[in-house]
């Protein structure tokens, strides 16, 4: 098993990249199944969650192979090469549970498809009723069997569909009916769709091949159903913002300065807005229109003073991100005062409150909201990543901490952060990986 070893207390400052968005590479992946002409996709970033999507296209009978060879971003070519299989298995979905975004393209191509139930993870169960609800608005029916969603249509009919749930809006789940009602018959209108830039990235992608999608970014999308489907070529994914504003807190949380590339920042203005307030200024460093990819600035207001404490409440897009709100507490974890964090889209996304705990943050948990009482700093321990997102918490706060802080099961880490440990090296973090077994005291 791998670890993070960390040594806290030096300041970042550089530059670093940022790769292509995972969460957008996904759904787009899983969209090359409508149709039976290749797609060509660039900027999809090296990551374990891509290589399992790659194998389970593979499985499905799509081909995928990278085009250019490299470690950075690279680009790949996907096609159809026969429509049989149609079986997500358990032990590929149960891997990523974004695999169920392969549901709405086999079926609408196919008009079968039969996809494990992901089971749900570290930050809660992870429900897909809403996807199903909206499938069977389209016409499909949906039994299940042994753990499996098995799901059959003739030919899906448009409708008005209503996709919201007790946490607002679903982002997989839009794209899931967004992509099956490409290929129905009349027009499909999506109420209370997902808002978020990775449902327009696909949207353009969409209608890149022929699909008659409008309003992506809005709560009402509206499909126009087409007969078929082409291809798709050289669709660069978005940036991924995600990580972006990683890398924006990890600068404020060593009180560095960092530049970022390919930076998001037009998709980033919840977190630049909280960032403001907490005291750190992120500011767009070029003159590029599109602020889609731009360079962008990070630096704290006065290295010396401690963070401000804030009130902090994740929301859907364009509200803040729900995958940064671990990353916002370790930070907010040394602020001067308290803060107050509430989780509005899983409730349950709390797995880095007790290791941060390790590291003598203060932090107060009463249901989906967790009271952080700020401290002057945090001190290195070892700890144990738990998903993706805790995982980025913890090394941010290891950056930051007095001493030594080793991050264990850095294989969360890897799903969503391309060359985490290099990048952070690069601008000057004391970070490396090291192979440990489970029982060392590392
Ligand atoms: C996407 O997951 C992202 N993953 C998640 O990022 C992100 O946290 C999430 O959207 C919210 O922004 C990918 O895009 C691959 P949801 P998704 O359906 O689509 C409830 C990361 O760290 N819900 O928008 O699966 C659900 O329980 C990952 O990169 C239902 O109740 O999330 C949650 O409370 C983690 N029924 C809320 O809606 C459903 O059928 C939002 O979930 C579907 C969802």
């Amino acid at each position: 098993m791998e670890a993070f070893v960390i040594t806290g207390g030096n300041k970042l400052e550089g530059r670093i990249s940022i790769s292509g968005s995972k969460n957008s590479a996904l759904p787009i992946m899983a969209a090359s199944l409508l149709s039976s002409e290749p797609m060509i996709l660039q900027d999809v970033p090296n990551l374990r969650d891509i290589k399992n999507m790659r194998a389970l296209l593979k499985l499905l009978g799509c081909d995928v192979c990278d085009l250019e060879a490299g470690a950075k971003d690279s680009a790949i070519r996907l096609q159809v090469t026969e429509e049989e299989p149609c079986w997500a298995k358990y032990d590929i979905v149960c891997t990523m549970r974004a695999s169920i975004c392969v549901l709405g393209p086999l079926l609408a191509k196919r008009g079968k498809a039969r996809v494990s139930m992901p089971g749900g993870c570290a930050i809660g169960e992870r429900p897909v009723d809403i996807h199903l609800r909206g499938l069977e608005a389209l016409g499909a029916r949906i039994t299940l069997e042994d753990g499996d969603i098995i799901a059959t249509t003739d030919k899906l009919k448009g409708t008005t569909i209503y996709l919201g749930g007790p946490f607002g809006s679903t982002v997989l789940g839009t794209a899931n009916v967004m992509s099956a009602a490409a290929l129905a018959e009349g027009t499909t209108i999506i109420e209370c769709a997902a808002c978020e830039p990775e449902i327009v990235d696909l949207a353009n992608v969409l209608n890149a091949m022929g699909a008659k999608i409008a309003g992506a970014g809005t709560p009402r999308i509206s499909i126009e159903g087409v007969e078929k489907l082409h291809t798709a070529l050289e669709h660069r994914i978005i940036a991924d913002r995600i990580e972006a504003g990683t890398y924006i807190i990890a600068a404020a949380i060593t009180g560095g300065e960092l530049v970022l590339d390919n930076c998001p920042l037009d998709s980033l203005l919840a977190l630049v807005d909280l960032l403001g307030r907490v005291g750190v200024e992120v500011n767009q460093a070029d003159l590029t229109e599109d602020k889609r990819r731009c360079l962008v600035k990070v630096k704290c207001a006065d290295n010396k003073t401690r963070p401000r404490p804030v009130q902090l409440t994740t929301q859907p897009y364009p509200g803040f991100p729900t995958d940064l709100q671990a990353q916002m507490m370790a930070l907010l974890s040394m602020a001067d005062g308290n803060s107050v964090v509430t989780e509005r889209i899983f409730p349950e996304r709390f797995l880095h409150v007790a290791e941060l705990g390790r590291m003598g943050a203060r932090l107060y948990r009463q249901g989906p909201t967790v009271i952080v009482s700020g401290v002057d700093n945090l001190i290195g321990a070892p700890v144990t990543a738990s998903d993706l997102r805790a995982s980025a918490s913890l090394v941010l706060a290891g950056l930051a901490a007095k001493g030594r802080t080793i991050v264990r099961r850095v294989y969360h880490l890897d799903r969503g952060y391309e060359q985490m440990e290099k990048k952070l090296e690069a601008v000057g973090a004391d970070i490396h990986r090291v192979n440990v077994d489970e029982t060392s005291n590392l």
